[in-house]
């Protein structure tokens, strides 16, 4: 038996979406345990592209899917999904997605708070994703929220609605001046999506304890990524959510021994989404070519993502946050016919060295990057399902990626496809 936690190791969009795919076929259930649909997951089986926001990613290999009580749900979102999924043939049922009876739901206020505030924040933009992730976080955390088990009090679950949307409709008009909200068309809307989720709702964390006791395989799908973190990442432009392996244990209800390894995603170079520091990002033409052959735009809003030279520094920090025991180098493809690489090593702040990613964004953003330069290769490296069929300069970057991190490459992404890998140490063995 062994239950492994997925995690990205930088600003999200590693490919945390193709690895959990392509690792399901090995698991038994798969479980989100953070974060809400501001995670956009792409996978690519047999030519046909499926983005997830909210479903984990082992729908399409058959598997028990699990919402932990640490997502944040919209359930439009998650209502529409299922019926595009559906639509697509793929099955789901009460049987096969069940929800956290502890997880909160995304509320139509949540998502204009979300809004409203990125027009107005002092400081300027984070760049969130508007889908009220925060203001769901927060009146999560200040005792204010709805769950998914008030579903089930058929009696009170619309009039609790109404008092909410009543709430926020005074604050919304306040602080913002927009407003008000339609509180009887709200309810009579999440009435609809009662219908359809009510049978959904569950004791998630008796149902993984129970499959692991059986010998079951467990994965843990994190959402976007390590320095997005809300403790650990460069706040404020962070999400509301721990993004780290550790909060695989309280977002779905196990305790830390149930964790048998935790597997990095690493993209071959780093992209950011949304406003904040970003030491080694490009703005040339080697930036471009990132962005164009690495089709960088946002899976959930379809913004550009910027793009920059791999950072040791961030994946060594990653490394220690999380536990890593292994790494996914995800889009190694992209870098082919780049005639230098560059790894940021270490950075250079006020003429010291740093070796470890700063606490704060004033020290990030005086940050220098400090690269070493290796030989780059031109051969086209998408077929590649073994190690020795890549170039050695393909080769050599990988081995300095673990010695740099100090944690040995699982895992290979040569392309989109499931089958575009190279499986060097299958995490469930
Ligand atoms: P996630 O949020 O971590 O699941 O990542 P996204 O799905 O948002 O972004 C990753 C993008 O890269 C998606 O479009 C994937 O289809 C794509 N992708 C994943 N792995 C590879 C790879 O090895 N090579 C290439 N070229 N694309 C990949
Ligand atoms: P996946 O799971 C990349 C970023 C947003 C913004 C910041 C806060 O696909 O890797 P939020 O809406 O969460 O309050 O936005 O976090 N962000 C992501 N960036 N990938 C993601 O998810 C992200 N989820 C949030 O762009 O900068
Ligand atoms: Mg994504």
């Amino acid at each position: 038996m062994a239950s492994i936690v997925v995690v990205g190791t930088q600003w999200g969009d590693e490919g945390k979406g193709k690895v959990v795919d392509l690792l399901s076929a090995g698991a038994d259930l798969v479980v989100r345990f953070q974060g809400g649909n501001n995670a956009g997951h792409t996978l690519v089986v047999n030519g046909e592209q499926f983005i997830s926001h909210l479903v984990p990613s082992g729908i399409l290999q058959g598997k028990l899917c699990l919402i932990g009580n640490g997502v944040v749900v919209d359930p439009a979102v998650l209502t529409e999904e299922i019926s595009s999924l559906k639509t697509r043939g793929v099955d789901i049922t009460p049987e096969n997605l069940k929800i956290s009876r502890n997880a909160h739901l995304i509320m139509p206020y949540h998502k204009t708070i979300d809004l409203a505030r990125e027009e107005t924040r002092s400081g300027g933009r984070i760049g969130t994703t508007g889908r009220g992730i925060g203001p769901c976080y927060e009146d999560k955390m200040a005792r204010n929220g709805i769950r998914f088990v008030d579903m089930l009090y058929t009696d009170t679950f619309g009039r609790k609605i109404a008092e909410k949307v009543k709430e926020k409709n005074i604050y919304l008009h306040r602080m913002y001046g927009v407003g008000p909200l339609d509180v009887d068309a709200i309810v009579e809307e999440f009435l609809g999506y009662r219908e359809m989720l009510a049978p959904c709702v569950a004791n998630v964390s008796r149902i993984i304890a129970d499959a692991s006791k059986n010998g079951k395989q467990v994965l843990f799908e994190g959402a976007q990524g390590t320095f997005l973190d809300i403790d650990h990442g460069t706040y404020p432009y962070v999400t509301s959510s721990n993004t780290v392996a550790g909060n695989a244990c309280c977002g779905a209800g196990i305790g830390p021994g149930a964790i048998s390894g935790v597997l990095g995603i690493v993209k071959a170079y780093t992209t950011r989404v949304g406003e904040g520091p970003f030491p080694t990002e490009l703005f040339d033409s080697t930036g471009e070519f990132m962005q164009r052959a690495g089709s960088e735009f946002g899976a959930t809003t379809g913004r550009k993502r910027r793009c920059g030279w791999l950072d040791a520094v961030m994946l060594r920090a990653a490394a220690r946050l999380n536990g890593l025991t292994g790494l996914a180098v995800t889009k190694l493809d992209v870098l082919t016919g780049l005639d230098t690489l560059k790894i940021c090593t270490a950075y250079s702040v006020g003429g010291n060295l740093l070796d470890d990613f700063p606490a704060d964004i004033n020290t990030l953003s005086t940050c220098e990057p400090v690269y070493e330069s290796m030989d780059g290769w031109k051969e086209d490296i998408s077929g590649a399902r073994d190690i020795s069929d890549l170039p050695s300069a393909a080769r050599g970057y990988l081995k300095r990626v673990e010695e740099l991190t100090g944690v040995p490459v699982a895992i290979v992404s040569v392309g989109a496809g499931r089958d575009e890998t190279i499986i060097i140490n299958h995490p469930f063995g």
